[in-house]
């Protein structure tokens, strides 16, 4: 059995992905409000990293967003983490772009938002292919994957330095009020966060995070990264960018010294 640490591995980093403010943007056609704008806000509020996600069909981020980012982060000395399908035009432009961070996720056109982890175990093979020009481009390629001991095993042999866990299924256990469930899903997220880093894997986690569910997930002392985008944009609508993401942070903080102690944060 895989136990826990007992201490954090280091301080917990917070991603702001920034998707939504291009999902507002794009329901006008115009430029407002940019999510350069929302990212160079983020960073000012206490932001580790920016994610963007460029789908396929380009409902939110769109090719010009990630060439500012690029820039733009590159100039502030804040990683871009790059959230892609493992297609060949998205590895094309990852290559071009060079992100500090690659995110792997499954994609299918019909979803609303990334519905479940990536299946690497059925696709080892293509995979490892896939993102060894990444890593070799000098990309830290991350694999967003369930809370299921089978893909982390299997992104382990595929050679990915880092997984994200899918937190959606515990956030929605915990927003539609199905609590045995919900933290039956935050026992398999820490077992897996546990699991993941007995493989010599960095585990983030992120997906459907709010201040109410975001506090157990800080506190898995593997978890180096949450990466969260719709909350914090739906916040920010009534309090303002800057104000949730810091809040957010507060929360974050709050939970590690809660776990740990004083100093954990
Ligand atoms: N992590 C990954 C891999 C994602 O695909 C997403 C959503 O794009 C997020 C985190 C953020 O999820 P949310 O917007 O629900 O906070």
């Amino acid at each position: 059995m895989t136990r826990t640490l007992a201490r954090p591995l280091g301080r917990l980093r917070l991603g702001v992905n920034i998707d939504h403010v291009a999902t507002i943007r794009n329901a006008r056609g115009g430029a407002h409000p940019e999510p350069l704008r929302a990212a160079r806000a983020a960073v000012a509020a206490g932001a580790d990293g920016i994610t963007a996600h460029l789908r396929e069909d380009r409902r939110h981020i769109a090719d010009a967003d990630i060439e500012g980012l690029t820039a733009l982060l590159r100039d502030l000395g804040v990683p871009l983490n790059f959230e892609m399908a493992a297609t060949d035009e998205m590895q094309a432009i990852a290559l071009r772009h060079r992100p500090h961070a690659v995110c792997i996720v499954p994609e299918r056109r019909e979803e609303r938002t990334t519905e479940g982890g990536l299946e690497v175990a059925r696709e080892e093979n293509r995979l490892a292919h896939f993102i060894a020009p990444l890593a070799e481009a000098g990309c830290r390629v991350s694999i967003f994957i369930a809370a299921d001991e089978r893909q982390i095993e299997a992104a382990a042999r595929i050679g990915a330095p880092v997984v994200e866990l899918h937190t959606g299924a515990y956030c929605d256990a915990h927003n539609e009020g199905r609590f045995a469930e919900r933290d039956a899903e935050l026992d398999r997220l820490r077992r897996c966060a546990a699991f993941a880093h007995g493989l010599g894997l960095e585990v983030h986690a992120g997906h459907g995070l709010a201040y109410e569910t975001t506090p157990p997930v800080a506190a898995f002392p593997e978890v180096m990264e949450l990466n969260i985008g719709h909350y914090l944009v739906g916040e920010a609508i009534f309090t303002g960018l800057d104000s949730a993401i810091r809040r957010m942070r507060e929360v974050m903080d709050r939970a590690r010294r809660e776990a740990f102690g004083e100093g954990a944060a």
